[in-house]
């Protein structure tokens, strides 16, 4: 079976790459032609841990090819997976512009029966419009040819994406017709072989449970920040209380690690998306609009901490911040929240030294020349006034202590994801302020 990739980015490049792991033919196609040259040559444009060795080893067995051209994509294809981007249209609701190109392309394109999978995260009824675009194209060239349309809705985190996919907890697919069905079955065994479900369901239950998977995880962070704020207030220490309610299984000691709000690609987007498709359908979803709220706010925490403790007399202070990218083990900078401190920072007047194993480039495109790019993490802080940890990457774990003490100008840690320990941290000698538990008591 030959499978046509649409969109090679972060979900789509994964996709291709393990479907071509597992022995199946596949075409990556991306409008996006330096991305596609790059490919062809074998270079990533993302950073995902293991996806350049497998990208070069199913390229060298000629099972993963790149193209900018989706009709050539669609020579003797049966199964075509759109995963373009779903970003944030002005009114807060998904944009499916690019959804809605790809399935004109196919329907321009197309010759024999096609399988046009979803695998983008959209709002309820895409799929209806997708098929529309495609009916129309066909009809504009007519011709009269079966196909069938699906969703196929994603959940690979970045950061494990390959291990993700190929040990997925389950593959949801939404489709209504039983070729379709048996096509999805066929292609996505190889990964079901160790127990994992595939959860066949129709097109619209499958286009909700993506909004509705990432809206539980969000609300798990907010829920755990908004409490975290209030350990702060009352003298608890969020890091107990966070052990003592995750050990219940009920809850779970997943997504309620305390922290600078969630970022990245999907949640605030998907977050936002939902409320819009609610407010579309008269429907207030009030846990979520509070969950983007208490998210927004999360953003400043640290800020107003490092305000506080200068006694507001920030202006002209260097910041060192170690960690830009929205979670660790990616260079995906798309909301994180570094940047929105690091503007807070700036509109103070204050200095920024940046430090990020894998995202300096990407922060570079986005912030350009108005911070400082450090070439290590000791390096960013030289003359600084305190470091900020932003991102839990694991080499800021465990640090030199003693030379972060020397190189900074007053001995100041201001820790956004609690990965240090409050007592040692004293012992050492730095004033250390975290998430979720007053140190200054
Ligand atoms: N990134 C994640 O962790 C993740 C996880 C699950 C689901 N998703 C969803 O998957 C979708 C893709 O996300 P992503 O992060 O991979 O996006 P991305 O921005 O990394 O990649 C999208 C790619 O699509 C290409 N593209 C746009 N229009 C095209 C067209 N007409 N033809 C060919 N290529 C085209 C772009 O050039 C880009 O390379 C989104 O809906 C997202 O919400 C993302």
């Amino acid at each position: 079976m030959k499978v046509a990739i649409v969109g090679s980015g972060y979900v789509g490049l994964v996709t291709g790459t393990c479907f071509a792991e597992v022995g199946i033919e596949v075409i990556c196609v991306d409008i996006d032609q330096k991305k596609i040259e790059g490919l062809k040559k074998g270079i990533i444009p993302i950073y995902e841990p293991g996806l350049e060795e497998m990208v070069h080893r199913n390229m060298k067995k000629d099972r993963l090819k790149f193209t900018t051209s989706i009709a050539e994509a669609l020579e003797d294809c049966e199964v075509i997976f759109s995963a373009v981007g779903t970003p944030t249209d002005e009114d807060g609701s998904a944009d499916i512009q690019y959804v809605i190109n790809v399935a004109r392309d196919c329907g321009k394109y197309m010759k024999d029966y096609l399988l046009i999978v979803t695998k983008s995260t959209v709002p309820v009824g895409t799929s209806l419009i997708v098929q529309r675009a495609v009916q129309e194209e066909l009809d504009k060239r007519g011709l009269t040819i079966e196909f069938d349309v699906a969703s196929n809705p994603e959940f690979l985190k970045e950061g494990a994406a390959i291990d993700d996919f190929l040990k997925p907890d389950r593959i949801v697919v939404g489709c209504n017709s039983p070729r379709a069905e048996e096509l999805m079955k066929a292609l996505y065994k190889p990964f079901t072989l160790n127990g994992h479900p595939v959860i066949f369901m129709d097109i619209t239950s499958a286009e909700m449970t993506k909004y509705a998977a990432n809206s539980m995880l969000a609300t798990k962070i907010s829920f755990i920040n908004d409490i975290a704020n209030l350990c702060e207030i009352v003298g608890a220490d969020i890091n107990k209380v966070r052990k003592g309610i995750g050990s219940d299984s009920r809850i779970g000691n997943k997504f309620i690690y305390p922290g600078v709000g969630f970022g990245g690609s999907c949640f605030p987007k998907d977050v936002k998306a939902l409320i819009h498709t609610a407010e579309d359908f008269n429907y207030n979803l009030r846990v979520l609009k509070a969950v983007e709220e208490v998210n927004d706010d999360q953003k400043s925490v640290l800020f107003n901490k490092l305000n506080k403790h200068f006694e507001g007399k920030i202006i002209g202070k260097t910041v060192a911040i170690w960690g830009l990218s929205f979670k660790p083990q990616t260079d995906d900078m798309r909301e994180a929240p570094s940047l929105i401190i690091i503007k807070k920072l700036i509109d103070a007047g204050v200095k920024v030294k940046a430090y990020d194993p894998v995202a300096m480039n990407e922060a570079n495109r986005i912030l350009g020349d108005t911070i400082y790019y450090a070439p290590d993490q000791y390096d960013a802080l030289i003359d600084a006034d305190c470091l900020m940890i932003i991102t839990e990457w694991p080499e800021f774990k465990f640090p030199n202590f003693n030379l972060v003490r020397k190189l900074l100008k007053e001995q100041v840690v201001f820790d956004g994801r609690n990965i240090y320990e409050i007592d040692e941290m004293k012992r050492k000698g730095f004033t250390y302020y975290c998430i979720g538990v007053n140190t200054t008591r």
